[in-house]
């Protein structure tokens, strides 16, 4: 595939605490969905999507994370540090270099999204239309709306939109709409600047969402409204979520499965 983005960045570096103890000795994202850690489900989908040259931002705490990586020879992984948890756009900001003035992608791990199209492939193409940043959206139920990226925008098509603002976990009242950003990001290098211009938000971390909020007022950012299906591993009932959806949706593991859930006669 001639994509016009060759570079992938991964943060996971986080603290984990929504899933303390585990992560007192292991990282979060080494957790599985099923038998398979989040970040490689992750490392799959941009290797599916022709992207081979993969940073990892970690912590010192993550060489659990560089061991599981050790023998993967036909991906290029760099580990880029980031020095202390001062959130996403910080963990992001570390990988200035080595993305080296291009447009890249980043992927959290937190965010798993199985289906048959590839949600990434879309978002490159409206890039590369547009030459513009492209965010992943989904639309959520009102009670998930408080804990996640909200962005007020103007719809393009089916599944393009114009991103107007976005803001970081909102009240319910205050939220422009249910159309959260989910963990897929095409960048322009541009968005070094506007990280570089975000100061600390609440909890003393610098948010990604400030920065993309900051260019969409300069500039046109994108949406993409995938339709395909998604879930937050970022806590632990969402993980055991993703855990049953993704084994129910191979035949050797779904029979046994689906036996145990009608054997608890809920
Ligand atoms: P989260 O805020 O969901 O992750 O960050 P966390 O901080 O690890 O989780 P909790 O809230 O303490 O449970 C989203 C993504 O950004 C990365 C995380 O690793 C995760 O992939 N991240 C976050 C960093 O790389 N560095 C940071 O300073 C913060």
């Amino acid at each position: 595939m001639g994509s016009s983005i060759k570079k992938a960045v991964i943060p996971a570096a986080g603290l984990g605490t929504r899933f303390l103890p585990v992560t007192r000795s292991v990282s979060k994202v080494m957790l599985p969905v099923f038998n398979i850690p989040t970040i490689d489900f992750a490392v799959a989908e941009l290797k599916k999507s022709g992207i081979n040259s993969v940073a990892i931002v970690v912590s010192t705490l993550n060489y659990d994370i560089q061991k599981y990586f050790e023998s993967a020879s036909d991906m290029q992984i760099e580990f880029i540090l980031q020095k202390e948890p001062n959130g996403l756009g910080d963990a992001i900001l570390q990988s200035e270099k080595w993305v080296d003035g291009e447009s890249f992608c980043v992927i959290l791990p937190d965010d798993l999204i199985i289906g048959e199209t590839s949600t990434i492939e879309q978002m490159i193409s409206i890039h590369s239309s547009n030459n513009t940043a492209v965010l992943a959206l989904k639309s959520v139920e009102d009670e998930r709306v408080p804990f996640l990226g909200i962005v007020e925008s103007q719809q393009i098509d089916i599944s393009t939109h114009r991103i107007i603002k976005c803001v970081e976990k909102p009240k319910l009242e205050d939220a422009p709409s249910n159309l959260a950003i989910i963990g897929r990001y095409i960048f322009t290098n541009d968005i070094f600047k506007y990280i570089k211009q975000t100061t600390k938000g609440a909890l003393g971390e610098i948010q990604i969402t400030d920065a993309i909020n900051a260019q969409a007022t300069e500039k046109d950012v994108y949406g993409y409204q995938f339709p395909e299906e998604h879930f937050d591993t970022g806590n632990p009932s969402g993980l055991l979520e993703a855990s049953i959806g993704y084994a129910l949706k191979h035949p050797e593991k779904a029979p046994g499965l689906i036996r145990f859930i009608k054997s608890l006669n809920l």
